[in-house]
Formats: C-alpha cells, structure tokens, sequence
C-alpha cells in the first residue's frame, strides 16, 4: 500500500518509483520464462518490426491483433533492408506482449502476487482491470528508442484512467536506454489518440498540436527491482540502447472498467 506521501509525490509529479517492487527470484522467474518462450518462438511466424515510427505498424495485423495474444515483435536494428537477421534470435526480440499476464501461467502467478490492482485504486481507479502487458527487452546495441508519448495517447478511456506499471527486471541507468519522464507533465492535455482507422490500419487523431513544452526529462536510473507507476498523461521516453547490456523490464496497463473505453482504440482484447 501506499502512503500518503507516496500519493501526493505521485499526483505532483505524474510518477512515482518504489524501490524493491519486485523480489529478484521473481524477477528470474519472468526473464526465464521469457527464454523459453523465445526458444519455442519461430521467428517466420512473425515479421512484426516495433518501432516508434507509428505510421509503420499501423497496419500490421499481427500487432493489432495482439491484445489478447503473446506476440513477439523484432527490434528495427534486428533486421536489415535484405530481411536478414543481424543478430541471435535471443537479441532480436524488442518485446513480447500483449495478454502473458492472462496466459501465461508463470506471468500470471507472478503479476497476480503483486498489489497492482490496489495500488491504482490508491491512485483513483475504481474498478482496475489489467489490460495489457509488455516484456520490453531494450536489446544490447540495438534497443531501440522509445519516442517521447503518453500512454493515454494508446489506452483511452473517457475520463481518462491509463496508469502503466513499470517494473525494471534489470537495472536500468543513461546507458542502456532507462526511462525518462517530463516532471509534472501530466498535467498537459494529451497530444493524441492513437486508434482504428474507419480505412482499415490505424491513425492518430491530433488533439492538441501544440508543441512539448521545451522542459528537460528527468533520468530515472533505477535498480532492478524497482516499480516505476507512470499517469496516462506523463510525457515520457526512453533513448537507445547502445549499451552491450539489455534493459529488460516488464509492464502492466490498469484502466478504469467505469470509465469508458473506446471501441476505436487500437487494442481489443476478449479476454
Ligand atoms: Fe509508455
């Protein structure tokens, strides 16, 4: 649970870290699993590249039927222009996602051992529901870089409700890519949405086009271990990794089942 300060340091900030979340035997657990789902994952299957350049996935089935699926998605680097792999299958994964927290036996145990839900509804949640979840790997050398957004612009609920759930698996500092945030900036109003197109594919719908305040982001290096709870409004980013060290960390979305969510956002799920 958490204390009042914690919530207060919380709605100022738009963020909080709590050290020690997640105990390294769990931690091992969720990395492991991961190992063994790579080793059974055939990587023809797939040609899902992530990358920030939204327009690029846009129509990308396999990731837009993820939701209630564990898909694996390749880093951009992991693949060059002839469609050949770069690196080991292991090193080329970006993350997996998006419903191993409901499919996965070992993910589940382990997410539902933790006091997630409760902690949103400290937060104002009323009726948390899991809605999506993510193994980020942040590869050696090429993890690519996470552009500066907000989580509502990709889980939006009328009155907004998105808090993500950060939890480093590794440690996580300026070299191999650690998260980013714009203190204070969830107050701004959120830039867009990011949704079904009525044209097949998906496309962003500009809801304010002002641009990002020019504010420096805080570095928030954090040891494995460590929960980072984000607003769906807090801008925040993540640079490359070009470090010779991944930057594993696994990630929970809560949204409010009372409030309402939109039935053009990109992820469906019905599970
Ligand atoms: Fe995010």
């Amino acid at each position: 649970m958490l204390s009042k300060t914690q919530i207060s340091s919380f709605n100022r900030d738009g963020y909080l870290v709590i050290e020690n979340f997640l105990e390294k035997d769990k931690r091992e657990q969720l990395i492991n699993r991961a190992k063994e789902m790579i080793d059974d994952f055939d990587p023809d299957s797939s040609n899902s590249i992530f990358t920030t350049n939204e327009q690029e996935r846009a129509s990308d089935d396999y990731f837009l039927n993820s939701g209630d699926q564990i898909r694996f998605f390749f880093e951009e680097k992991a693949i060059d222009s002839n469609g050949n792999f770069t690196v080991p299958k292991h090193q080329s994964i970006n993350k997996i996602g998006h419903a191993q927290h409901v499919l996965d036996p070992v993910y589940k145990k382990v997410i539902n051992s933790l006091d997630i839900p409760l902690i949103g509804k400290q937060l104002g949640i009323e009726k948390p529901r899991k809605l999506q979840s993510m193994h980020i790997f942040k590869q050696p050398n090429i993890g690519g870089e996470v552009g500066l957004h907000q989580d509502s612009t990709f889980l939006y609920t009328s009155p907004m409700s998105c808090i993500g759930f950060w939890i480093a698996l590794e440690d996580a500092n300026i070299e191999n890519g650690c998260l980013q945030a714009m203190t204070g900036g969830h107050t701004l109003p959120l830039k867009k949405r990011f949704k079904l197109a009525k044209s097949g594919g998906t496309e962003f719908e500009i809801l304010d086009d002002s641009s990002w305040p020019d504010r420096q982001l805080d570095l928030l290096e954090v040891k494995a271990g460590t929960l980072v709870i984000l607003h769906g409004q807090l801008p925040h980013y993540s640079a490359e990794n070009t470090s010779n060290k991944s930057r594993q960390a696994y990630s929970i979305h809560l949204i409010d089942l009372n409030c309402h969510y939109a039935e053009d956002n990109w992820l469906q799920s019905e599970i």
